[in-house]
């Protein structure tokens, strides 16, 4: 991707950022217990790339045509009426935070989004109940757009099917670290399943909130779902090669949690001793160096290369999608995110 597109995207998501950020403040007021609800919106005020709603917002301003320099997301134009779009923005941006509340728990990672993990800052049950909070705030939020009843109810069941594949998503990935291998296609259906669905659920909840046809709805979600799946891993070669303060998590931490990635799966292949290529099993006890050895042998194996293929080949299927939204620029910049996912460096 040429540092043109790459600016475009990065534009496109810091001018929705303080719409979002504001929105999800005011759905998330610090009533009692202010324990609780501090530690709900610890890990909403530390940051995030904020990617899933402005994919979400994108997908709305697109179909709707609208300049997204005037439009009023509050009162956004959907076909028979007006909705709140910021509810479903606030809605994917909430999930989005309760799974990684809940995966740091599981990962024993604890460093987030640059920040101490809410486990961290918090205690095990304050960030469990933290976790839910944003989980049921989320539906609070998507049943309150004030789209028409089928499309809300549309919108909820897909919110929580996709919570449901979340679930099982991070179970398959917790199952995998006690495998010796994995295949490639358990790695895929792993990643869909963890983390794709919400990229699928934020390109089509829109579609089917404004009122577009089946086809389209179908359409976006298969956008999100291939360029989730290279989203994930994107994510799992940063975790290889990005040191921790840029990243905002801890570096190496998949290898030290003998996680299942297509890097390690492809690196077996190829005869490496995945196993061994790091000693420590604490991610605290984590050496750079170590990573760095690591890396090198990875990379030697033709595994990062390998990783990399097959999320550009994502990344193209998944925008050949986009024919089904008007020919506007907020088309062109969901194709340039749909790249920047696998480009970016945190
Ligand atoms: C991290 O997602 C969790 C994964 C699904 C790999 P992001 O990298 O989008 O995290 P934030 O929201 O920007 O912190
Ligand atoms: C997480 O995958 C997917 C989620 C559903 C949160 P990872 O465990 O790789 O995410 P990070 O690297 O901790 O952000
Ligand atoms: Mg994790
Ligand atoms: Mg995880
Ligand atoms: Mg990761």
């Amino acid at each position: 991707m040429t540092s043109q597109s790459q600016d475009v995207v990065e534009r496109a998501i810091a001018s929705r950022r303080e719409a979002v950020n504001e929105a999800v403040l005011a759905e998330l007021p610090v009533v009692e217990p202010e324990r609780l609800y501090e530690a709900t919106r610890y890990l909403l005020d530390a940051g995030g790339k904020r990617l899933r709603p402005t994919i979400l917002m994108l997908v709305a301003e697109s179909l709707a045509d609208v300049d997204a320099a005037t439009v009023n997301y509050r009162s956004f134009p959907a076909e028979g009426g007006e909705i709140d779009l910021l509810k479903a923005a606030v809605s994917v941006e909430n999930i989005q935070t309760f799974t990684l509340i809940h995966d740091d728990i599981m990962d024993d990672d604890d460093l987030r989004r640059g920040a101490p993990a809410v486990h961290r800052e918090y205690d095990l049950s304050t960030a469990i109940l933290a976790g839910d909070t944003l989980y049921s705030k989320a539906f609070e939020a998507m049943v309150d757009t004030g789209a028409a009843p089928d499309r809300s109810v549309d919108a909820v069941r897909n919110l929580a099917t996709t919570c449901t594949k979340i679930c099982e998503g991070q179970s398959l990935d917790i199952d995998f670290e006690s495998r010796d291998a994995v295949t490639t296609d358990e790695y895929l259906e792993m990643v869909e399943l963890k983390t794709a669905v919400l990229y699928a659920a934020s390109a089509s909840i829109p579609a089917r909130l404004v009122g577009a046809d089946d086809d389209t709805v179908d359409a976006l979600y298969g956008y999100g779902l291939d360029i989730g799946r290279a989203f994930q891993i994107q994510d799992d070669l940063l975790d290889l090669t990005i040191p921790s303060d840029k990243l905002g998590k801890q570096r190496g931490s998949d290898l030290v949690e003998n996680k299942q990635t297509l890097v390690t799966l492809h690196a077996r292949q190829q005869g490496v001793d995945v196993d061994g290529l790091v000693e420590t099993d604490s991610v605290d006890a984590v050496d750079e160096r170590e990573i760095e050895a690591a890396v090198d042998r990875l990379r030697e194996a033709g595994s990062i290369e390998f990783a990399r293929e097959r999320a550009r080949s994502l990344v193209e299927s998944g925008k050949d999608n986009l024919g089904v939204l008007p020919d506007n620029e907020q088309r062109d910049v969901l194709a340039d995110i749909a790249d920047y996912l696998i480009e970016r460096e945190y």
